[in-house]
C-alpha cells in the first residue's frame, strides 16, 4: 500500500501556490424498479421507502408515501432518475439529507448536491445501492472540476493550476468508470451514468468570494475527509475489489484534496479581504458523510471524522489562514 502523509501533501501544496444541512421536506415524487411484465403497481402501503429513489438527489429519506403508483415503461421519457427499467412512481414527501455521500468533490447547484441519473435497474441491494450513489457522485465530481476551471479561466488563475484541476477532472472519469463497475457486480445487471441536468446556466462566476466558498466546502471539507476517510477505511477491508476501488480513489483524493487547498491559497492572496471572510465561514460548515463511506466505517465513522478533522482539516486551516 502506499503510504503518503496527507496533511504534509497539503501545506506543501498551499505553499507553491455540504453544505451541511438537510434538505426541506418537500412533495416530490420516487419511483423503483418493476418487472418487465408487471401491469400494476403495488399500493403504496405495500412499498418500503428504501426501494424508492428521487430523481437526481444522492442521498434520500423519505417521510411518506401517498397514493397510487404510476406505471412508467422503460422508454417513457419522464425524468424519474433511472432509465432503461420500467418503474412505478408514487408521490412522497421526502427531503435530501445531503450528507454527503461522495467520496470525494461533491457538485452542487443552489446549494443542493447535484447528479445524474442512471441506466439500468434501481438495485435493491442496500450495498450495490450505496456503491451506486458513490458511483453517481463521482461522474458528478466531473462537473465540478469542470465548473472550477471555468471559474478560475473567468479570474486569471495561472495555467499550472488550470493543468491540474483539467487532470483532476479526468481522475474523476476514471473513478466513475471503476465505481459504476462495481456498483454493477454487486447489483448483478450493468448500470451506467445517464443525464445529467444542470439547472443554472454554467457561466463562470467573477466572484472570487464565491469560487472560494465552493472551493473550501467542495474541495478542502470534501476532498480532504473523503480521502482521509478512504484511505483509513481501505485499511481495515479484506482483500478484495472495494478494498482496491477505495484505494485507487484515496491515491487521487489526496491529490485532489491538496489541490483545493493550493486553489484557495491563491484566491486567498489574490482577492483579499472577502475572500478571507468567505473561507472563515465556509471552514465552519459541518462535515457530513453518509452513503458507502458510512456503511464501511460503521461504527467507527464518528471517531474518523474526529480524528480527520484535529489532525487534518484544523491544521490545514490554521496554515491556509496564518499565509
Ligand atoms: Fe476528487
Ligand atoms: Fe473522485
Amino acid at each position: 500500500m502506499k503510504k503518503r502523509s496527507l496533511l504534509p501533501l497539503i501545506l506543501l501544496t498551499m505553499a507553491a501556490c455540504n453544505k451541511g444541512e438537510k434538505g426541506e421536506w418537500v412533495e416530490t415524487s420516487a419511483c423503483m424498479t418493476v418487472a418487465e411484465d408487471a401491469t400494476s403497481c403495488p399500493s403504496s402501503d405495500e412499498v418500503q421507502s428504501s426501494e424508492l429513489w428521487v430523481s437526481g438527489w444522492c442521498a434520500d429519506e423519505i417521510k411518506s408515501v401517498e397514493g397510487q403508483g404510476t406505471l412508467l415503461l422503460a422508454d417513457d421519457e419522464a425524468d424519474t432518475g433511472f432509465n432503461d427499467s420500467n418503474k412505478c412512481c408514487y408521490p412522497v414527501v421526502a427531503r435530501n439529507t445531503e450528507p454527503n455521500c461522495a467520496i470525494g468533490r461533491p457538485f452542487h447547484e443552489q446549494g443542493q448536491i447535484k447528479v445524474a441519473a442512471f441506466n439500468g435497474p434501481a438495485p435493491h441491494d442496500p450495498l450495490a445501492k450505496a456503491w451506486l450513489e458513490a458511483a453517481r457522485m463521482e461522474h458528478a465530481s466531473v462537473a465540478a472540476f469542470s465548473r472550477l476551471t471555468l471559474d478560475l479561466m473567468a479570474v486569471g488563475a495561472p495555467l499550472s493550476l488550470l493543468a491540474q484541476v483539467q487532470a483532476a477532472a479526468l481522475d474523476e472519469v476514471e473513478h466513475a468508470r471503476i465505481t459504476f463497475a462495481l456498483a454493477s457486480g454487486l447489483a448483478g445487471t450493468e448500470l451506467s451514468p445517464g443525464p445529467l441536468s444542470f439547472s443554472e446556466a454554467l457561466a463562470p462566476r467573477t466572484d472570487m468570494a464565491a469560487i472560494a466558498f465552493d472551493a473550501v466546502v467542495e474541495g478542502c471539507i470534501g476532498e480532504t475527509i473523503g480521502a482521509y476517510l478512504a484511505r483509513r477505511v481501505a485499511q481495515d477491508l479484506p482483500p478484495g475489489e472495494q478494498r482496491d476501488v477505495l484505494e485507487a480513489l484515496a491515491d487521487d483524493e489526496e491529490r485532489h484534496a491538496a489541490l483545493s487547498w493550493g486553489v484557495v491559497a491563491w484566491l486567498l492572496r489574490e482577492g483579499g479581504e472577502p475572500v478571507r471572510a468567505a473561507v472563515e465561514s465556509a471552514l465552519q460548515q459541518p462535515t457530513e458523510v453518509g452513503g458507502v463511506m458510512a456503511i464501511l466505517a460503521g461504527e467507527d465513522l464518528a471517531g474518523l471524522l474526529e480524528q480527520g478533522g484535529r489532525e487534518i482539516l484544523d491544521p490545514a486551516a490554521r496554515a491556509l489562514l496564518a499565509a
